[in-house]
Parts: structure tokens; C-alpha cells; sequence
């Protein structure tokens, strides 16, 4: 098998990662992830974020040592401090609304522990890189600007630590995952971390229905 240029190789991540978007968008409304917030619903979110964070961050740690140029070896590691601040700033939030910070972090739902013991056992940087950063997180900026605008109304200090902290910073560090694969997944072996990127999508898609459907009524 032949490797694929690195231009060609990313296009067809990006088409396997929108094919699975188009898909969960479409299921999205039919298990309720776009009806009215209350602040329930809002607590259960930010709990749902800070296992997101803190999960993305401790998975990414242990292959920053691993990253063979400086260039993008430093600002992965900013990347790992950035998931762990957003997870203290949204577990305050939390406290502040008087609820457990910790909640979904203690006993996370089955298919949520399962999208990041998937990737918590992944073999490589660039199947990592691929599954997590390149895949389901950058759905995040995407699902966060819904969020933010139906919570506004509700709850504005909340909306305010999603636009102009979390979405902030992770828009700074989208840069990161292409340029690592177009860099290291050169060889057509390392290219079969598309494969990760895929099932890191599926395994996500069935977390995020699995949350919505156990949200507080
Ligand atoms: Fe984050
Ligand atoms: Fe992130």
C-alpha cells in the first residue's frame, strides 16, 4: 500500500470526520440535544465538560514527551495546561451553581468511559492525534456556539466562560493536530490512524446520545 500525500491525506480525514458530523447532527435533534436549557440541564453540561477536559487532557499527556519537534512539541504541552485550567474554571462554575463538581467524573456514564478508554489505550501519537484533537474536539467549537447562545438568556456568566474563555482558547489551538499529522503521518502504515479517527467519532457520537438522553427532566 502506498502512502497518500500529506495533503490528500488530510482531506480524507476531514471527509471521514464531516461524514460522521452529518450524521450526528441529523440524530441530534431526535434525542433532544437542541431543546430549551434549565439549570439542571446546564449543571449536567459543565459536568459533562469537565470530564471532556480534563479526559482530553490526560490522554494527550503521557505523548507530548513523544512529539519529535520542538515547534509543535511546546505548544501540545500548552495545549494539556489549557484542557486542565478549563477544567478547574468549569468545576468552579459548577460550585458557584452549588453543584458537584465531579458529578459525571465519578461515575461517568458506560459509553462516555468507553470513548476515553478507547482512546487512553491508543498506540500512537498520530492515532491520538487523529482520534482526539483532530476528530470529535473539533466539533466542539461547533456544538459550543448552540450552547452558548441558548444558555445566554438563562445564564450569561455560564455563556461568558464558554465564549470568551473555553471556545477562545480552543480556536487557538486548532492549528496544532493537522500540522502534527501532516508532519508524522507520512508512511501509509501511519496513515491507518484514519481508522482511530473513525472510531473515535462513533464512540463520541454514542456518548453525547447517551448523555442527552439521561439529562435531568
Ligand atoms: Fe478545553
Ligand atoms: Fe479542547
Amino acid at each position: 500500500m502506498t502512502a497518500l500525500k500529506p495533503d490528500e491525506f488530510l482531506q480524507q480525514l476531514i471527509a471521514a470526520r464531516e461524514a460522521f458530523w452529518e450524521k450526528m447532527n441529523a440524530e441530534r435533534k431526535s434525542y433532544g440535544a437542541e431543546k430549551p436549557l434549565t439549570p439542571a440541564i446546564v449543571l449536567r453540561r459543565l459536568q459533562f465538560g469537565v470530564v471532556m477536559e480534563r479526559k482530553a487532557a490526560e490522554v494527550t499527556a503521557p505523548w507530548v514527551s513523544k512529539i519529535p519537534d520542538l515547534d509543535l512539541q511546546q505548544p501540545m504541552s500548552e495545549y494539556v495546561v489549557n484542557e486542565l485550567k478549563h477544567t478547574s474554571i468549569l468545576r468552579q462554575r459548577i460550585r458557584d451553581l452549588n453543584g458537584d463538581p465531579d458529578g459525571l467524573w465519578n461515575s461517568p456514564l458506560t459509553e462516555l468511559k468507553e470513548l476515553w478508554e478507547f482512546h487512553g489505550t491508543l498506540g500512537s501519537l498520530c492515532e491520538l492525534i487523529a482520534s482526539v484533537q483532530f476528530g470529535h474536539e473539533e466539533f466542539f467549537p461547533r456544538t459550543s456556539k448552540s450552547f452558548i447562545e441558548r444558555v445566554s438568556p438563562l445564564d450569561p456568566t455560564t455563556a461568558a466562560i464558554y465564549r470568551d474563555v473555553l471556545l477562545a482558547e480552543e480556536e487557538g489551538h486548532e492549528w496544532i493536530a493537522p500540522e502534527i499529522l501532516k508532519r508524522y503521518a507520512t508512511e501509509a502504515d501511519v496513515q491507518q490512524c484514519l481508522a482511530a479517527l473513525k472510531t473515535g467519532c462513533e464512540l463520541f457520537g454514542r456518548a453525547i446520545q447517551s448523555f442527552n438522553r439521561t439529562m435531568p427532566v
